[in-house]
């Protein structure tokens, strides 16, 4: 299976031609790149011009909304995000659950994308202090209520313990080994084995150019959501070579 590095710019950066200028130096980066996937997710002010630079990378959006179209002040659509050749979409991000986003609502979007044709990346992980098994099986299940077993494997999700996003606290390998194995066990219950076991999973959290590959290199997961250090293109660039894929 081919592995998937995200990067997740989240609000950054400032400026559209900061944007496109990351944007240009990961491209002429991945030129000799092969089997893995990279996935570049700016803010949504700057997909249009992000997009227009993008060879070998993919666009995704790190949100959007549910319905196709209508009275929504502030929201984007699928449709919308379709036209701008986005393939991808954050869904469930911890940052959006900490804003409000419950299950519920997280469930619409995952439907939403799915119906659309975007591959959803969607995103679960407990809080310090939580039982992580407990979390990611309420995520999981509320999640993906009503998605039928043909669309399962569309789906990438993305294994991000909120302690572990943005803190430089990062996951140790066991422990996201053992976290993406109670992911598939959670979709093996919901639907079978062969769909848990195809699923793709991605760690996330404090991943940077020293740790990242000891994700991939070990198969703990099947690639990586990065924020912070997908600004730098250098950085972001040694995280994907050291998907040891090259
Ligand atoms: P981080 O963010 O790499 O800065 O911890 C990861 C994420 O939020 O997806």
């Amino acid at each position: 299976m081919k592995k998937l590095i995200v990067a997740n710019w989240k609000m950054n950066p400032d400026a559209p031609g900061r944007a496109v200028l990351l944007a240009e130096k990961i491209e002429r980066g991945l030129v000799k790149v092969k089997n893995t996937e990279v996935v570049i997710a700016p803010p949504f002010p700057f997909l249009f011009l992000v997009e227009k630079v993008l060879k070998r990378a993919r666009l995704g959006a790190q949100n959007m909304f549910w319905e196709d179209i209508g009275p929504y002040t502030g929201e984007v659509s699928w449709h919308q995000l379709k036209h701008l050749k986005v393939k991808y979409v954050i869904v469930g991000h911890s940052e959006r659950r900490a804003l409000g986003e419950a299950d519920e609502l997280i469930n619409r979007k995952l439907k939403a994308a799915l119906k659309s044709g975007l591959r959803p990346i969607f995103c679960v992980g407990e809080k310090e202090g939580e039982s992580r098994e407990e979390i990611l099986e309420r995520q999981i299940k509320e999640g993906f209520k009503d998605v039928p077993h043909n669309q399962v494997k569309n789906i990438i999700i993305a294994y991000e313990p909120v302690w572990a996003i943005g803190t430089g606290k990062n996951c140790s390998v066991n422990e996201t080994r053992e976290s993406v194995l109670f992911i598939r066990k959670v979709i093996s219950k919901l639907y079978n084995d062969k769909l848990a076991d195809g699923i793709s999973v991605l760690y996330g959290g404090s991943v940077n150019s020293s740790n990242s590959n000891s994700y991939i290199k070990t198969g703990a997961s099947d690639g990586l959501l990065v924020g912070g250090a997908s600004l730098s293109s250098e950085d972001f660039l040694k995280i994907v070579r050291s998907s040891g894929q090259i």
